[in-house]
């Protein structure tokens, strides 16, 4: 009986934790492979952003051409992806899905790469 208590105990700390690492998408990052940033990154924004984000047309102030643009500018790039902190985008939405959230998070990570 003190067992099955215990058993019950660890399953509600496991789902205490997997609702918490929903809220934070930082702490479930796990980044397998190296992100290349002209294969992944690059395109992402080009075919995302870049319509409304470009040296012509920098909508709110964001010029996102090029790998010195978007990686000084990727905490407001990420922000607004997650909508946290700035307003969603692309905007309107809908967001980005996670896998493409996830890629630019782990980029990041990896030290904003170019390569
Ligand atoms: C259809 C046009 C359009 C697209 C596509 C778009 N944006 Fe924007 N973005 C805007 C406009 C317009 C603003 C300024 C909004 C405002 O000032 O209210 C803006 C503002 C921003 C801001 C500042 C937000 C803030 O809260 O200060 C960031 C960061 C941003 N965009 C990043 C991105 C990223 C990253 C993408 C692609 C994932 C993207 N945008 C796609 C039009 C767009």
């Amino acid at each position: 009986m003190r067992f099955l208590n215990f058993l019950f105990l660890v399953f509600f700390l496991m789902m205490f934790s997997c609702t918490k690492d929903k809220v934070d998408n930082n702490v479930n990052l796990v980044c397998t492979d190296v992100v290349s940033f002209a294969q992944e990154i690059e395109p992402l924004i080009n075919q995302h952003c870049i319509g409304c984000h470009n040296s012509s047309s920098a909508s709110g102030g964001y010029n996102l051409e090029g790998h010195t643009n978007i990686s000084n500018q990727a905490d407001q790039i990420i922000g607004a992806m997650q909508a946290s902190g700035f307003q969603l985008m692309p905007i309107g939405g809908p967001a980005l899905n996670d896998d493409l959230i996830q890629q630019f998070l782990c980029w990041i990570e990896q030290g904003k790469l170019n390569n």
